[in-house]
């Protein structure tokens, strides 16, 4: 008999032997960036989570370095009337994101700062990029993509991210980055895997991005796949990234652990999205579950099965009552 119940006899013993953590710095918190002065306005699917302006965002963002966490995502939210067929909005030169962006490494340079890059959030259709014959035109949007990733870069941000899931969109921002001589200064985290989820519907909610009509099946990954989120890592790898990430997270442990296995060299970044933040939020609020405990027990999951960031809209009450 081996007596594994050594291990577990009490609260020190346990902490001995435990060998997964989750620190500060494992964390990157998601922003909504909305116009604006003063605004602060709360989703409703998503309790504790804000669209921002950006002076409140820079007040915010302040707070959440001083409890450690030091890195931001931020996604932008504009009226729908400012929306039109090519996203323009995405990659003009004074964007929003862009906006937001000076401002942060202006007031806490010491943050990191993450964009998203895709279109959904600015296209009167609500897909991740051009449109032809009812489908996105995937070639067709890579350019735009690479713009919008090289205003973001020129604007001071430390990582830009995209997560259109169009074809060689890494191999593009790569190259604009390169000619433009900004590669150095602003590195490449993939949303590789990214699954067509369900999970991601609080969200469309907070960006207002849901598509107008049909689904996003055609460029986001089908689930039902064994292998093919592996594929896409290894491309996004090939490409140039030099992160990469699965997302939702909490249903696809198996491909975060299966992605840092063989690709150990490049950090791996989890996304619990925002219907994995609203099921803990609202089965904690009818009493059904102790939300601390599985906060933690989820936020472990991820880092055990080998993520070394997190994205996590958890992030900041995590640190503030919990850590
Ligand atoms: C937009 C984007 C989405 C998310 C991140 N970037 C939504 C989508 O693809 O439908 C989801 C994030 C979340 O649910 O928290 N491309
Ligand atoms: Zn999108």
């Amino acid at each position: 008999m081996i007596r594994y119940r050594d291990y577990r006899k009490d609260q020190a013993t346990r902490d001995k032997y435990a060998d997964v953590e989750l620190r500060a710095s494992d964390f990157i918190y998601p922003y909504f960036v909305v116009e604006g002065t003063g605004v602060k306005s709360e989703i409703s699917s998503m309790p504790g989570i804000y669209r921002f302006s950006i002076d409140m965002l820079v007040e915010d963002v302040k707070e959440v370095y001083k409890l450690g966490v030091d890195k931001v995502l931020l996604f932008g939210v504009i009226n729908d009337d400012l929306k039109d067929e090519r996203g323009t909005q995405a990659y003009s030169e004074d964007a929003l994101v862009c906006r937001a962006v000076k401002a942060l490494k202006k007031a806490v340079p010491q943050v990191l700062v993450f964009t998203d890059v895709c279109l959904c959030e600015y296209t009167n259709h609500g897909h991740c990029g051009l449109l032809k014959d009812n489908d996105v035109d995937n070639d067709a949007t890579l350019p735009l993509l690479a713009e919008m990733a090289y205003v973001h870069a020129k604007a001071g941000a430390d990582f830009v991210a995209p997560s259109a899931m169009m074809d060689g969109q890494i191999e593009a921002l790569d190259k604009k980055l390169r000619e433009t001589g900004l590669r150095d200064k602003c590195k490449i985290m993939a949303y590789s895997a990214k699954y067509a989820s369900a999970y991601y519907g609080p969200f469309r909610d907070a960006a207002d991005s849901a598509p107008s009509f049909g689904d996003r099946r055609t460029y986001q990954m089908d689930y039902r796949t064994h292998d093919q989120g592996l594929g896409e890592i290894a491309a996004d790898i090939a490409e140039g990234a030099d992160w990469t990430m699965v997302k939702p997270a909490m249903p696809y442990l198996d491909i975060i652990a299966r992605g840092v296995e063989k690709f150990p060299d490049t950090p791996m970044v989890a996304y619990q999205v925002s219907g994995e933040y609203s099921m803990i939020k609202s089965a904690a609020k009818m009493g059904y579950l102790d939300e601390k405990r599985i906060v933690f027990e989820s936020l472990i999951a991820i880092k055990r099965a080998g993520a070394k960031y997190i994205i996590s809209y958890y992030a900041k009450e995590y640190m503030q009552k919990w850590a």
